[in-house]
């Protein structure tokens, strides 16, 4: 089983500026809530309690005032700062400590999954035994990706962002490795645009036949909020669910009920802590 996750939450979020000048793009709003809520809840949907925020340098303490060290949630929550944006690949290597002799999951700070089967297949995903598992979507705009082609759940191969057509199926933000990934971390070089490259390290474990996919299907969303457009087009679509369902998406406190690892009394204390909100509503209607 894998028990550990990374959240990669640094980054410039150029794209975004000035919205990011003063404000991690992870703690923007994605309709009433952070958008690191939603990256966190999908570890703890996978029933990982044990996470690594990492996070840009000099913006750790406003992740600490939103999460502190996941105590109210039930989880575990430790920080490391990341000087500059040096690729996905770094999170393993900045990790390898907390990482130590285990499996780890990781998930991008910026990327939003919503589907009725999405926790069964996390429960496949958090099972592998070795090897790497990707999660791929179809998408009609497959330049802005990583890509993957397959034969069933085999990856036969996989590009970053191809210029000419390459397959439709873009790789997801949410990855799940073996122990090795610290080694083949450190082993990868920088690309040209200077960055370590997770496709270079997914073709690790491709070469040795050992990279797998599960697939999100046509009931299942996934959004990558890299602009505000997709801000938007995200936030638009939490409120469409959330206000016909009435159930809110990636509310903490609910999933960690839920997993049993929290009891009322700490939902009383978030109410607290979040004050008077809509979300704070919602949590008093839990209980
Ligand atoms: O969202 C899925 C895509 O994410 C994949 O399909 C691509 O294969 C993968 O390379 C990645 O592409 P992006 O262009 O979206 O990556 P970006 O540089 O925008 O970084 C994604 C998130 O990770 C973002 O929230 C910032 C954070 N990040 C990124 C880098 C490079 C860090 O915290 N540190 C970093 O060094």
């Amino acid at each position: 089983m894998i028990r550990k996750g990374i959240i990669l939450a640094g980054g410039m979020g150029t794209r975004m500026s000035p919205l990011t000048k003063a404000v991690n793009k992870q703690l923007l709003p994605i309709y009433d809530k952070p958008l690191i809520f939603y990256p966190l809840s999908i570890l703890m949907l996978s029933k990982i309690k044990n996470i690594l925020i990492i996070v840009n340098k000099g913006q750790l303490e406003q992740y600490k005032k939103l999460l502190n060290h996941g105590e109210n949630l039930g989880i575990k929550i430790s920080y490391l700062e990341q000087d500059k944006p040096r690729g996905l690949p770094d999170a393993f290597i900045l990790g390898r400590k907390f990482i130590g002799k285990d499996k780890v999951a990781m998930i991008l700070g910026d990327n939003f999954f919503y589907g009725q089967s999405l926790s069964k297949m996390l429960y496949e995903c958090v099972r592998i035994k070795n090897g790497a598992k990707i999660i791929l979507h179809k998408v009609i705009n497959p330049e802005n990706f990583g890509v993957a082609k397959t034969k069933g759940k085999k990856i036969l191969s996989i590009k970053e962002k191809p210029k000419k057509f390459f397959s439709d199926l873009a790789i997801t933000g949410l990855y799940f490795f073996d122990n090795k990934v610290v080694d083949y971390a450190k082993k990868l070089k920088p690309s040209k645009r200077n960055e370590l490259e997770i496709v270079d390290l997914l073709n690790k474990y491709r070469k040795k036949n050992k990279l797998t996919a599960e697939f999100i299907g046509r009931g299942g969303a996934w959004l990558d909020t890299g602009s505000i457009e997709d801000f938007y087009k995200t936030s638009n679509f939490v409120s469409a669910i959330e206000n016909q369902q009435g159930l809110k998406i990636a509310c903490l406190e609910e999933i960690a009920l839920l997993n049993k690892w929290i009891s009322k009394r700490n939902i009383h204390n978030s109410i607290k802590f979040y004050g008077n909100s809509e979300y704070s509503k919602y949590l008093k209607k839990l209980i």
